[in-house]
């Protein structure tokens, strides 16, 4: 196969009963524009230019089209059926030559374009349907009429499924072609047509707009900054004297030598803490967390990052970004920089830069004495 070539079909020709907005529920008035605006806005950061066909109720296939042609510029629009798998059908029959298919909820208004990169790249290294999905947090009952508890169900088995779900097209076209039954989600014909769909990881912010409650907590993540400030934070530590494990950015580096300190001596995550407190004005890391503490001594930097989240929370802020350098010879950090950015961005709940330089030989850093990290962090309300 040479260039994979990738189709998108939005599908938003259902009517919103559940929403009751009166009008369809990709029509909905969202942030200043609309729910579908928001999902194709989604769909132009994707990684390639899919080819986007866009199902919408037959009396707004026109304002479709205008939205389509504002936020992307190409791409079709065609009415939709009764049902969302009917709609689903409609815009199967204009996918042309694409070699996969996602298919997309408009619903979800808020679906980070990464993730239809990442079903995209799911189907394309298995062949086989990839579906974004979340572990349950609920426990899950199984209820009876009048609901009386049936059971509990094994929730370490469950996973909510999301779109985009991505399928090779000629699969997906046949597996249409021949659906005995009517279902919810493209993932149970591909199943009922006998081919195997895998799950990949979803997000959270790919929730589906279905009631008021979850209109207002979209409208809720849309809502402009009133006010921002930043913060910045430095720390330093020398290499440890005896045989100690290495923690930086939250990770360990195994064969590296330690770093020494009260707690674990973790400086990107001891910069960040300043920084974060800095902006939001509530003290540093040696008055919140006080060296004499023994619930510190030895501590990793995701309790002081948790804590320091918390903190910045409470006073009523969102951390909006953080960005950090790591100043010294080792580790080499490059090789651990995706998976070190992963874990503390997941610890504070957004996005986390860190960078990663030497001093030339010059200084404490140069001589390999140690290592310094600067950290700026900026927080809105
Ligand atoms: N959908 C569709 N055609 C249908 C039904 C649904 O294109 N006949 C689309 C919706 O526009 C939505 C997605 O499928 O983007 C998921 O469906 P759902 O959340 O159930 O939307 P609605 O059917 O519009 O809402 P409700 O069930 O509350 O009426
Ligand atoms: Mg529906």
């Amino acid at each position: 196969m040479g260039v994979v070539k990738v189709a998108v079909i939005v599908v938003a020709a259902g009517s919103g009963t559940r929403l009751a907005a009166g009008a369809p529920k990709a029509f909905v008035p969202l942030a200043g524009s609309t729910i579908l605006e928001h999902a194709l806005h989604s769909v132009a950061g994707m990684r390639d230019e899919p080819h986007v066909i866009v199902v919408a109720p037959a009396e707004l296939v026109d304002d479709a089209r205008g939205m389509l042609s504002r936020v992307i510029g190409r791409g079709e629009v065609v009415a939709g059926g009764a049902t969302r798998q009917a709609s689903v059908a409609a815009g199967l029959a204009l996918v042309g030559d694409a070699d996969i298919v996602l298919v997309h909820d408009a619903a979800r208004a808020l679906t980070p374009s990464a993730l239809f990169d990442r079903v995209v790249d799911a189907v394309a290294a298995s062949g086989a349907g990839a579906i974004p999905g979340l572990p349950v947090s609920d426990t899950i009952k199984r209820t009876a009429d009048g609901g009386a508890i049936v059971e509990t169900v094994d929730r370490s088995e469950l996973s909510a499924v999301q779109t985009p779900q991505g399928f090779p097209a000629a699969e997906l076209i046949a597996a249409y072609a021949s659906a005995a039954r009517d279902v919810t989600d493209d993932a149970q014909l591909m199943a009922d047509a006998g081919h195997p769909v895998a799950v990949v990881e979803g997000d959270p912010l790919a929730f589906k707009v279905t009631t008021l409650w979850d209109l207002r907590r979209a409208e809720e993540l849309l809502r402009p900054a009133s006010a921002t400030r930043i913060g910045v934070g430095t720390d330093t530590h020398a290499f440890a004297q005896a045989d100690a494990p290495l923690w930086l950015a939250c990770l360990e580096w195994p064969g590296e030598r330690g770093l020494a300190g009260h707690s674990d001596g973790d400086p990107v995550a001891h910069a960040i803490v300043d920084a974060l407190l800095a902006a939001a004005g509530v003290g540093d890391i040696g008055t919140v967390f006080g060296t004499s503490d023994p619930r510190f001594a030895g501590a990793h930097g995701e309790v002081f990052l948790a804590e320091a989240r918390r903190l910045v929370e409470h006073a009523g802020w969102r951390i909006e970004n953080v960005s950090v350098q790591l100043i010294g010879n080792r580790p080499r950090f490059a090789p651990r920089k995706a998976e070190a950015e992963a874990r503390v961005s997941g610890l504070l709940g957004a996005p986390v830069a860190i960078t990663a330089t030497t001093t030339d030989g010059l200084g404490f850093t140069g001589r390999g004495e140690g290592v310094a990290a600067i950290a700026t962090a900026l927080i809105a309300r």
